[in-house]
């Protein structure tokens, strides 16, 4: 846990309009200038957490004890006062560009709009912060593709424009909800590139929302394990492999691995009690 903390989360539960049971239940985390995944099964509530935090949640009970972002009482803004939070101080990637972008709007122009929507500038001054976005993402030729529609790029780019856009207000929190589950090995590969660069350059906090175990293994310094909308586990990444939670460890076994046994994977054997939280080791 780093000493300066970006985010503070104390108790955070939400309850979607027309249920009866909370899609995330007394969550409590800090986040510091770190990496930080939140891994569960699907329905666990990663993405709950996510859209808490840029409080875009209109039709959902949200309640804390806290939730500071650096001098910032996240409970008490306004939607006015969010809207300048959002995407400029806090930005989170979306699973899929495809529902992200406009379909009708070329992609370079997108970018430039989601800058302009942040800063007071000319046209071609956001146009050209713009292509030095696409450039700094990676995307090969920026001036062409700067012209393309959503349906002319790849799912990659796409993912890569995502980022760019995110990036562009140069945030100091980024939450990625599955930014790579979409895309090749390769293509994975040079995206986390692409945030780690961004952790270590500019030092914001990442929260990696993702089901891959091996991915925030590799990736994060530190791991919250969510269960049924519970927060069952925190631990370093490196010691995911020692984690004590009865929940974690089953995920573990499911895993399948080169070289393993060839006996069949372990299947989840699913307790009433384990909701109940493990003491955190990190
Ligand atoms: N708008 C909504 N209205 C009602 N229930 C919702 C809504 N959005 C999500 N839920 C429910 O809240 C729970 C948590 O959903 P959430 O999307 O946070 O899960 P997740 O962990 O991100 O899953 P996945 O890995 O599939 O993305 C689920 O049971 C889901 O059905
Ligand atoms: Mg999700």
């Amino acid at each position: 846990m780093s000493a300066t903390s970006i985010l503070d989360v104390r108790n955070l539960s939400v309850r979607y309009n027309g249920t009866t049971c909370d899609a995330v239940k007394d969550v409590s985390f800090t986040l510091g200038r770190e990496r930080l995944g939140i891994v569960g099964e699907s329905g666990s509530g990663k993405s709950t957490i996510g859209r808490a935090l840029l409080k875009l949640l209109p039709t959902a009970k949200v309640i804390a004890d806290k939730m500071r972002f650096e001098e910032l009482d996240l409970l008490s803004l306004s939607e006015r006062q969010m809207l300048d939070v959002r995407g400029k101080r806090m930005s989170m990637i979306l699973q899929d560009p495809k529902f992200s972008l406009n379909p009708i709007q070329r992609v370079g122009h997108q970018v430039a709009e989601a800058y302009r929507r942040h800063f007071r500038c000319t046209k071609a001054e956001a146009r050209e912060k713009a292509l030095a976005m696409l450039d700094a993402v990676k995307i090969n030729d920026p001036m062409r593709v700067y012209d393309l529609y959503p349906h002319e790029i790849s799912g990659g780019m796409g993912q890569r424009f995502m980022i760019a856009m995110m990036l562009l207000a140069d945030p100091d929190l980024v939450i990625a909800d599955e930014p790579t589950s979409a895309l090749d090995v390769t293509v994975r590969l040079q995206v986390l590139d692409i945030l780690d660069g961004l952790v270590r350059e500019r030092g914001i906090g990442l929260i990696m929302i993702s089901h891959d175990l091996n991915l925030v293994r590799n990736f994060c310094d530190r791991v919250l394990i969510m269960y049924s909308g519970h927060m069952v586990e925190s631990l370093a990444a490196r010691e995911l492999d020692n984690a004590r939670h009865p929940y974690t460890r089953g995920l573990l076994a499911a895993q399948p691995r080169i070289g393993g046994s060839r006996k069949p994977l372990a299947v989840l054997d699913r307790k009433d009690d384990w909701i109940n939280a493990v003491e955190p080791t990190a």
